[in-house]
């Protein structure tokens, strides 16, 4: 037997956003969880990644109770700044759906969650190695792992939640007759740059010009998070600041157009886009939840916030399977308890993720120039992107969509 050896309701594999959010949620239901995860809780707050949040998304960090500062370090935003060839068009999401959006970095959301989880006395393993995952077709499913000082641990539980990310170990535990994968891939790639100047615009700009993508989003009063479109194989550092600035001031039409702020470039990625579905997301007693089950481009900032509307579907029927295990052991011959709502978490999660899916592909293929496109591309994405925002009904189709839509 291991020294870390333990029996909880719920083990989560990954403590990001989705695997965190489960487990507080489920402790507000009285159900045990506990959480391994492969990096350390520095690293993952050092990841940069999006930042606009739903509204629904902020609504559960705050009825969460975990003391998210979303509300007093986050931007509200009410509307997105879309440009195309230095034109700029404003999208009213207030005026036009009556929601906003905030600005509030995933990685922050993720050290509000993880406080809470520490503070409350839950429980979780760091920078642990050699995680598996077993048993998932069985009714004793359990997690084994060597923690951060190398001796092994063991987490025995009713249910395992598969929130490891989108190169997923858990997925794979879904057997390959079972299991439907649905991808496609870009023949493009994010530039993105953290930089020290204070914002360029107080909405962010999603622009398009003859050279494709770029975006300018924010950190905060004194850091911009700014995107360009690049080819997939770019080493960053074959670009200089000047050249960086000078380019996306270009997609974004000219200093008369917008005046980019500029200043020193603190980081620089190259961000890879791909599209993927993995279909059902549950198999036995394991559940998918977040980046693990689905990928998005980042266009449309939705990664977070599928996410969390997964684990909004997910923690009610984690409470049925987990009371039918309950029940179930209190019986005198043991009966088999029913992983149906489970599968009915798939189906509902599905439905939005899909939804997400074209939006992102949608707002991707709006934004971006392919790398072969002839002429004839690039004037029928302009005529498609003056349909958009040249009436109220297409405004009000990326606005229902970024925001999230009225239904969840
Ligand atoms: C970001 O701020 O990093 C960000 C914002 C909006 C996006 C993607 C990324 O669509």
């Amino acid at each position: 037997m291991s020294e870390n050896s333990n029996r909880v309701d719920v083990g989560i594999v990954g403590a990001g956003p989705a695997g965190l959010m489960t487990a507080l949620l489920l402790k507000r239901r009285g159900i045990s969880a506990a959480v391994v995860e492969r990096r350390s809780h520095a690293e993952i707050h050092r990841t940069q990644r999006a930042g606009i949040l739903e509204a629904p998304t902020v609504d559960m960090l705050v009825d969460a109770d975990v003391d998210s500062r979303v509300l007093t370090a986050g931007h509200e935003h009410e509307g997105t700044v879309l440009s195309f060839d230095g034109v700029q068009h404003r999208i009213d999401f207030q005026k036009l759906v009556g929601r906003s959006v905030w600005l509030y970095p995933q990685n922050e959301v993720f050290h509000d969650l993880a406080t809470a989880w520490i503070r409350e006395g839950g429980q979780i393993h760091w920078s642990v190695t050699d995680v598996e995952v077993h048993g998932v077709d069985s009714h004793e499913p359990r997690i084994t792992f060597f923690d951060a000082d190398g001796k092994p641990g063991q987490i025995d539980a009713e249910l395992i939640v598969g929130a490891d990310g989108s190169r997923s170990m858990c997925r794979r535990l879904i057997p390959e007759d079972v299991r439907t994968d649905y991808f496609t891939s870009y023949p493009f790639a994010w530039f993105g740059i953290l930089c020290e100047a204070p914002p360029t615009a107080p909405e962010l700009i999603y622009a398009n010009s003859e050279v494709g993508f770029a975006l300018i989003s924010q950190r905060n009063a004194s850091v911009q998070r700014m995107y360009f479109q690049c080819d997939p194989d770019t080493d960053p550092e074959d670009w200089s600041e000047q050249a960086i600035f000078d380019h996306i001031q270009h997609v974004l039409g000219g200093p008369e157009a917008v005046a980019l702020k500029r200043g020193p470039i603190i980081e620089k990625t190259v961000l890879p886009f791909r599209s993927y579905v993995c279909d059902p997301m549950t198999y036995g007693r394991l559940a998918l939840a977040g980046d693990a089950a689905h990928t998005v481009p980042p266009t449309g900032a939705k990664g977070l916030n599928l996410a969390f509307s997964d684990v909004r579907a997910l923690v009610p029927r984690v409470e049925e399977f987990i009371n039918g295990v309950k029940e179930a052991s209190g019986t005198m011959s043991p009966v088999p308890v029913s992983t149906e709502p489970l599968q009915r978490y798939s189906r509902t999660a599905l439905d939005r993720v899909w939804k997400a899916q074209n939006f992102s592909y949608w707002v991707t293929n709006l934004l971006h120039r392919q790398p072969d496109e002839g002429e004839f591309a690039q004037r029928r994405r302009r005529g498609e992107f003056d349909a958009i925002t040249g009436s109220v009904h297409g405004q009000a189709y990326f606005a229902d969509s970024y925001t999230g839509w009225s239904t969840s």
